[in-house]
């Protein structure tokens, strides 16, 4: 696939292939002053004939140099905008041409920041995850913005900054379980620290020492490391109340002794996608110096079956003091998020807590690839989130929690277990599991995003493998909200 590299110059440069913005019924008087006059002609002449379902229509003025145009209703919106940049990507894929000057000039358009969500678009759909190929089939695209329809150099560095942040999500999520095993990704975000970001990581030593339990439980039949790594962007310079980002960060998912069938079981090396949205999110705010504060914490572990194995019937006992008996060791997740729940809660006193997992098969049932799951015992929040979701469509689901559930996870022989052995509602269980972990009332949401963390086929906005989805929609929370 051809990678996409887009800039705004000043100067007049010349390019054989021209892309220009114009109204749902191609009309194309605008154009004049920017294309000569025989061009102007050959365009007139062939849109009489053009295929009026089409919204970008590409002419060859001649063998090489090529004249596209984008058709823009008068009501289009970012999302729509953007999805024609994504639509433009796979026209792209087509054209051997590899520079492309795209005026500004002709839109008529009150949109703000119009061409930079169409190259936003355009440049998120580019991405793809070939570090493993050894003949790499890659063509290079420039596109060249003109004119002055542009957008401000404030939001030109926020698009890029949630590019950037999106694409290291979606990298760290494609890394297979061999190469990013808790041991390399701690190192990794160690590495983050050149961004602005401050970074301090738990091992297992420290974390015995806190008694985080049930994390270090999920870890111990591996024979790599299991670690908490914080990640804190302090934009507001001061020491008011954080926003808090928790991910689940599982590198591999055998299921441990409660092994999971060998089918699929390769998908679990996207299992760790809660946290890289975290950490690509910390990214994106580094990047774009957000007016605010903010921490992401991620749970790092590789569920593995061992001769050091947690156990099915095991009973440990948590930061928060309370104690889990483990009936299922593939109920991982929720043991992880627990202790890194309890800890962000209690050493960061956050304004909100908004965590993020690939948590349970149940919510794919539920809400398949087009909804992430939405548990929280806040409104306020949750309609913030909805909102957020739907601007920037990263749609997101309330799902309920109530007490009344709570009678399927209490244990006989400890505090709680972690699995509901009745049977249904296993994605509100789990997120219910996940409540009693937050002691002092802060706002929180869970966002089991099980069904949006990877697409076999591609979407809107991605070409399939690894989506990121959760970046743009929390920097989006923050944005509308925090800032
Ligand atoms: N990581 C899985 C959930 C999952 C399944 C994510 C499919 C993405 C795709 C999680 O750790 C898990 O195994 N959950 C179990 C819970 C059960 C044992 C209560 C599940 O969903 O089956
Ligand atoms: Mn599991
Ligand atoms: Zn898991």
């Amino acid at each position: 696939m051809p990678q996409i590299k887009y800039s705004y110059i000043s100067k007049k440069k010349n390019s054989r292939n021209k892309v220009f913005f114009v109204d749902e019924k191609f009309n194309i008087s605008t154009l004049k002053k920017h294309i000569l006059k025989s061009e102007y002609l050959f365009i007139q002449d062939l849109l009489k004939s053009r295929d009026t379902k089409k919204n970008i229509l590409s002419f060859d003025y001649s063998s090489k140099s090529k004249i596209i145009l984008v058709s823009l209703k008068k009501d289009i919106n970012n999302t729509e905008v953007e999805n024609l940049g994504a639509k433009f990507f796979e026209l792209f894929k087509s054209f051997s041409e590899n520079e492309y000057i795209l005026n500004s000039d002709s839109i008529s358009i009150k949109l703000k920041s119009l061409i930079g969500h169409f190259l936003h678009g355009l440049k998120l759909k580019s991405y793809e995850f070939d570090k493993y190929k050894t003949k790499k089939n890659k063509k290079y695209i420039s596109v060249f913005v003109i004119g002055k329809n542009i957008p401000s150099p404030q939001d030109q560095k926020k698009f890029k900054a949630i590019e950037d942040g999106t694409f290291y999500t979606r990298d760290l999520v494609s890394e297979p379980g061999n190469v990013l095993h808790p041991d390399e990704y701690a190192k990794r975000l160690n590495a983050l620290s050149k961004d602005g970001l401050k970074i301090n990581t738990y091992d297992e030593k420290k974390l015995k020492k806190l008694g985080m339990n049930t994390l270090l439980g999920v870890g111990q039949g591996s024979i790599r490391g299991s670690y908490l790594v914080t990640m804190e962007w302090n934009g507001l310079n001061d020491k008011s109340k954080p926003l808090a980002f928790v991910g689940k960060g599982v590198c591999f998912d055998t299921g441990g002794i409660s092994l999971k069938p060998a089918k699929f079981m390769e998908d679990m090396t996207y299992d760790m996608a809660g946290s890289a949205v975290v950490v690509g999110l910390m990214k994106t705010l580094a990047l774009r110096k957000a007016k605010i504060n903010a921490v992401g914490v991620v749970g790092l572990v590789e569920n593995m079956p061992g001769g050091n194995a947690q156990r099915p019937g095991d009973i440990v006992k948590s930061y928060s003091g309370k104690t889990v008996e483990i009936l299922n060791t593939d109920a991982e997740g929720r043991l992880v998020l627990a202790d890194a729940l309890t800890y962000t809660e209690q050493k960061f006193k956050p304004k909100f807590i908004v965590d993020l997992a690939t948590l349970t098969g149940a919510i794919i049932v539920s809400l398949g690839s087009e909804y992430s799951g939405l548990f929280s015992n806040d409104d306020k929040l949750s309609k913030q989130i909805i909102h957020a979701g739907e601007n920037v469509e990263e749609k997101v689901w309330r799902m309920p929690l109530n007490k009344n559930f709570d009678k399927l996870i209490d244990s006989k022989n400890a505090d709680m277990q972690n699995i509901n052995y009745v049977g249904g509602a296993g994605s509100t269980t789990a997120a219910q599991f996940l409540q009693r972990f937050i002691l002092q009332k802060t706002p929180w949401a869970h966002l089991d995003i099980a069904g949006m963390a990877f697409s076999k086929y591609g979407g809107a906005l991605n070409s399939g493998g690894a989506t990121g989805y959760g970046v743009r929609l929390l920097n989006k929370l923050i944005e509308d909200n925090y800032e």
